[in-house]
């Protein structure tokens, strides 16, 4: 299966035209009298390796990069399981600790390979549903409360959940009775919501793994995860070996991973022997007090990313094409759900973006990158408490380095995978401004290709039209507005701006170029800073190459320079091109 780009060059007849109008190969496509030439259009998947010269009859065509075709699934949930420390608080790539751990105590325990794929998937995904009623948690619980209380007794005695939760519910500045006395006062409430939350959170996390490409039995087992050996969770009654041994396998694994990082393994040890036939299966407790040393064995100097891929038990699990996306917009999702304000926020975001990135005619693979990157742009908004994202004042100055810092923890979480931090490096500046006004890093222009910006402002121009806690949702008309002021300002790109509001289907303001350049010229100072003769900057812009002499000769009078290599600095000073477009050789190792 694989994907293909078509740009069309003239009507298509025959089994292309027939191919065509089912619209299962270019779903994107409209009816036959109104199909766009010189766009590129994405395929739908295609089975095997299509024949490109054949399809070459009706335009040009593209391969899509075998990276952006196929991921392996390990490396999607495992960037997942990173976010989802980020949301609950735990340190960076404790999820993946706890897989291993379950995957260590799986071989010890000989189970077979469908159980262990299972424990595998299940434990990386067993807190997908952790944003889910975020804001209704944000507002009865303090921030880390539930880290600090709850979590170590989830798997606790009836007694000592209550406890945890009584505790979590109290003013964190409250002396010991009064927070005793506030916590028995919000019980009742909290305990009739909690039945709901828990409900609601196995439920979103199923419909996430579903899009994750994962199998019925691993949603199956995410789902199930409040059931206890003793059959006192939830469901009630269901228990023993009525649980697949993956489940019994991931409740210790997870447990006892938390309960290393408070208090070591004699802490682990004496806390699951405890817990064992209560919570826990004691044949899995009994493997893992006989063999905790190695089980906790990690290189501590270390990620643990390459052995958490090197444990994927069996075939490698991959995901093509639109998997890769529906996986991604699962992943934006998770993020959105930190707040009712940012529902649907990366997904029209991300439709917006994809459809500027091929209105500028990007190249086939770069229009497939920035609507991924602009589906996990946000990834890193779990790092950051929801009771900050819903403050409707200003923010402090702590709280405000913490809402900077989500860019970061975005490009973090896709860091670690080699298929997916180059969608990291372009998610992770879409707060970044072509003057360095911008954050997390402040960089500018020339270190902005033009993925990064369409993804911008994008972004700029849908979070301006949705509502927030501080401010309502602006018109259409008066974020395009202030787009073209930021424009005009050399804050973000013009062609961005233009490409976007087009997509969206909004009027395109006047917008101010440097040095009082017209669109045409500025367009001309592009290509040439990126190294093109004037005859291939005419043939680029489909005017002569006089015509295209007669802009340069204008730029360069508005400019004030004489020669090319003033004229591209005046570019990459202005935004006009960035290094990645620039002619400059590869060096190879040489510094
Ligand atoms: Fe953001």
């Amino acid at each position: 299966m694989t994907f293909i780009f078509v740009k069309l060059r003239r009507p298509p007849t025959g089994n292309i035209a027939l191919l065509l109008r089912t619209r299962d190969c270019f779903p994107t496509l409209a009816p036959r009298s109104r199909w766009p030439r010189g766009q590129w259009h994405e395929s739908a998947r295609l089975p095997g390796r299509p024949d490109l010269h054949r399809w070459s009859s009706v335009g040009a065509v593209v391969d899509v990069a075998p990276e952006l075709d196929e991921v392996r699934a390990a490396e999607v949930i495992g960037s997942f399981c990173l976010a989802t420390d980020l949301a609950i608080g735990l340190p960076f790539e404790h999820g993946l600790q706890s897989t291993l751990v379950a995957m260590r105590l799986a071989e010890r325990m000989g189970v077979d390979p469908a159980a262990a794929k299972q424990t595998y998937y299940g434990c990386l995904l067993v807190w997908a549903g952790c944003t889910t009623d975020a804001e209704i948690s944000s507002e009865l619980f303090a921030d880390g409360a539930l880290l600090k209380y709850f979590n170590p007794v989830i798997f606790g005695s009836p007694a000592e959940t209550l406890a945890g939760i009584m505790k979590a519910l109290a003013d964190p500045d409250s002396p010991p009775l009064v927070g005793a006395v506030q916590g028995a006062a919000r019980l009742p409430g909290a305990v009739r919501g909690h039945q709901r939350h828990i409900v609601a959170m196995c439920e979103v996390a199923e419909m996430l793994c579903e899009r994750l490409g994962m199998r019925r039995d691993v949603r199956d087992l995410v789902r199930g995860f409040t059931a206890r050996w003793d059959g006192k969770g939830t469901p009630r009654d269901l228990g023993g070996e009525q649980l697949p041994v993956a489940l019994r396998i991931l409740h210790v694994a997870t447990d006892a991973t938390f309960q290393c990082l408070l208090g070591g393994t004699d802490h682990v040890l004496r806390l699951m022997r405890d817990r064992s036939g209560k919570a826990f299966d004691p044949d899995v407790v009994a493997v893992l007090a006989e063999g905790i040393a190695d089980i906790f064995a990690f290189d501590d100097s270390g990620s643990v990313w390459a052995e958490m891929l090197a444990r994927e038990p069996g075939e490698t699990l991959m995901l093509r094409g639109a998997e890769v996306d529906r996986a991604l917009a699962a992943m934006g999702d998770f993020a959105d759900l930190v707040s009712s304000y940012f529902i649907g926020h990366s997904a029209a975001v991300a439709q917006l973006a994809g459809a500027a990135a091929a209105r500028l005619n990007l190249a086939p693979r770069d229009v497939v990158s920035v609507r991924r990157a602009a589906l996990v742009h946000d990834l890193g908004r779990v790092a950051v408490a929801t009771s900050v994202w819903n403050k409707p004042t200003a923010l402090t100055a702590d709280e405000w380095e913490h809402v900077r810092l989500h860019a970061y923890h975005t490009e973090r979480v896709l860091s670690r995978s080699a298929a997916l931090t180059k969608l990291g490096s372009i998610a992770g500046t879409h707060h970044e401004r072509l003057d360095g006004s911008g954050y997390h890093r402040g960089v500018t222009a020339p270190s902005l290709a033009m993925p990064a910006r369409l993804l911008a402002v994008a972004d700029a121009y849908r979070t301006m039209i949705e509502p927030r806690p501080h401010r309502a949702a602006r018109s259409p008309e008066g974020a395009a507005r202030v787009l073209a002021e930021a424009a005009s300002a050399g804050r973000i790109d013009p062609d961005a701006v233009a490409a976007v509001l087009e997509a969206a289907g909004a009027a395109v303001p006047r917008m101010a170029r440097p040095a009082g350049l017209t669109d045409r010229e500025a367009q001309v100072i592009s290509l040439v800073a990126k190294g093109l003769q004037t005859k291939q900057v005419g043939h680029r812009l489909g005017i002569s190459a006089k015509t295209a002499d007669r802009h340069l000769q204008n730029a360069y009078a508005k400019i004030g320079v004489s020669t090319r290599a003033a004229a591209a600095l005046f570019a990459m000073q202005y935004g006009l091109t960035s290094w990645g477009e620039l002619p400059i050789p590869d060096t190879g190792q040489r510094s």
